[in-house]
């Protein structure tokens, strides 16, 4: 549970960890169905929480994060239920009903959560104040602060505009034209559910296109809002106040959560498996793209279309990879794939380059400088750059592993380091599990289908 972590700032360590042991495995078979899209789950809550009546989601990733964005909505006066099959039912307010909530927003380890949040409460007659754990304290927030600032409102961050934070939003808003100066989905998409409840049109401008998945959900809740291509950039503008009709959304598998299976069939030898339900949307799909470069064997089997968004079935393969130079330009479709990928790189022959990706500094934890002692301690050389990374790869040997892996409470770090124990030669200890259910809960249980066993041990 979010509550668990230690709430001291940079210590980036649990209360409660939980240590778990893996182990080497044989080939991976089978079928299995990736969770809900986590960015998709976020705002499907939130906007379902702004329309004036009954929506109903169905595939909705039950992860800590989303359950914090659930949590925050209610203490904001929306209705939410779970059903007993699994479809959530959320009674919204209403754009500009959101109520004064009675305590703190505790955000737990969400970004996204915090980030969003942060916009819809800017335009707002509200005050809320936000706190996290470790890992989310040790964040930047500026981003968000300085557009939101911009449109009215009053924002108290702790030093290095970092949570706890309290943001005072103001009512009427002033609507901006705002150029994002980092390529920030969470940024894009604070500002625009702040222009939700301001009157006039608000603007974004991405200059690198980022993950669209506000825009399309946004447009489908009935929100009047365009797209243009420009010599700019991407220009989206969005007109305020709005008013939102509930939808009927299912979630489509989170791409996010299928890399780490597709990159554990790939490196496993003699694997072969169908990681089923994956969200295919561009702007997020970048790492099927770099592991493809890399000589990765995935077949897209029933392509379809869910809830407005390219869904698949992948077919994986066991398959010899080679070392890239990564695209920089890829970075915002895999942003959040990179630590799974410098496994892929580990076992892979010859030398993979990521840089670009200066973003990675400030995820959950550094994942850049995470990755590289976690790769180092199972016996894998990197080098470290300001924006990326180096791996050798062992050219498909299996990696020395042992060690214990320190996680920094980021469960991309913990799930990548599961990964790479499948080809290791000796055990690797993962010094806290507990994170991966903040986006992927029952992540062992679907590594365990594949392997045909259940001797994931926990130490
Ligand atoms: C997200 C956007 C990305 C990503 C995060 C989820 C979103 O962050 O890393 O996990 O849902 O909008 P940035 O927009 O800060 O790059």
């Amino acid at each position: 549970m979010a509550q668990a972590h230690c709430q001291k700032p940079g210590a980036h360590v649990a209360l409660n960890p939980r240590p778990r042991q893996i182990h080497a495995s044989g080939p991976l078979r089978g079928r299995v169905a990736v969770p809900g899209d986590k960015s998709i789950s976020h705002r499907a809550l939130m906007l379902s929480a702004l329309a004036v009546g009954e929506s109903r989601i169905e595939g909705l990733l039950e992860g800590e994060d989303v359950l914090a964005t659930a949590a925050a909505m209610r203490a904001m006066g929306a209705t939410i239920t779970r059903g007993d099959d699994g479809i959530w039912t959320v009674h919204g307010v209403g754009v500009g009903g959101l109520m004064q909530p009675a305590t703190a927003l505790d955000m737990g380890n969400s970004g996204t959560s915090t980030r969003l949040l942060m916009g819809l409460v800017a335009s707002h007659d509200i005050t809320v104040t936000f706190i996290g754990d470790a890992s989310l304290t040790s964040r930047p927030m500026a981003r968000v602060i300085d557009p939101l600032s911009q449109m009215g409102a009053d924002i108290t961050a702790s030093p290095g505009g970092r949570l706890p934070l309290m943001v005072r939003g103001l009512n009427p808003a002033v609507p901006i034209t705002y150029t994002l100066p980092v390529a920030s989905a969470q940024v894009k998409s604070a500002i625009l559910l702040a222009g939700l409840n301001t009157p006039g049109t608000t603007r974004v401008i991405e200059p690198v296109a980022t993950r669209d998945h506000s825009e399309r959900m946004l447009a489908g809740f009935g929100a009047d809002l365009t797209v243009e291509q420009t010599p700019e950039g991407r220009v989206i503008s969005l007109v305020g106040e709005a008013e939102l009709k509930p939808q009927q959304i299912v979630v489509p598998g989170d791409p996010s959560s299928a890399a780490f299976l597709v990159v554990a069939a790939t490196i496993v030898p003699g694997s072969d498996v169908v990681v089923a339900n994956v969200g295919l949307n561009p702007t997020r799909a970048g790492i099927f793209t770099a592991l493809r470069m890399m000589g990765a064997d995935i077949t897209e089997l029933d392509p379809r279309t869910v809830g407005g968004e390219p869904v698949a079935d992948l077919r994986v393969r066991h398959a010899k990879l080679t070392a890239i130079e990564v695209p920089a330009d890829l970075a915002p479709s895999m942003i959040d794939e990179y630590p799974i990928l410098f496994v892929a790189a580990a076992c892979a022959t010859g030398t993979t380059v990521a840089r670009g990706a200066h973003e990675l500094r400030v995820k959950e934890s550094d994942r850049i400088a995470a990755m590289a002692a976690a790769l180092g301690e199972i016996g894998v050389r990197t080098e470290e750059y300001d924006d990326g990374l180096a791996i050798h790869g062992s050219g498909g040997a299996g990696l020395p592993g042992g060690g214990t892996i320190a996680t920094k409470l980021d469960h991309r770090i913990a799930m990548s380091l599961s990964v790479a124990a499948l080809v290791s030669d000796r055990p690797v200890e993962i010094d806290d599990a507990s994170p991966i259910a903040t986006s992927y809960p029952i992540f062992f249980a679907s590594l365990d289908a594949l392997r045909g066993t259940n001797d994931v041990a926990a130490a």
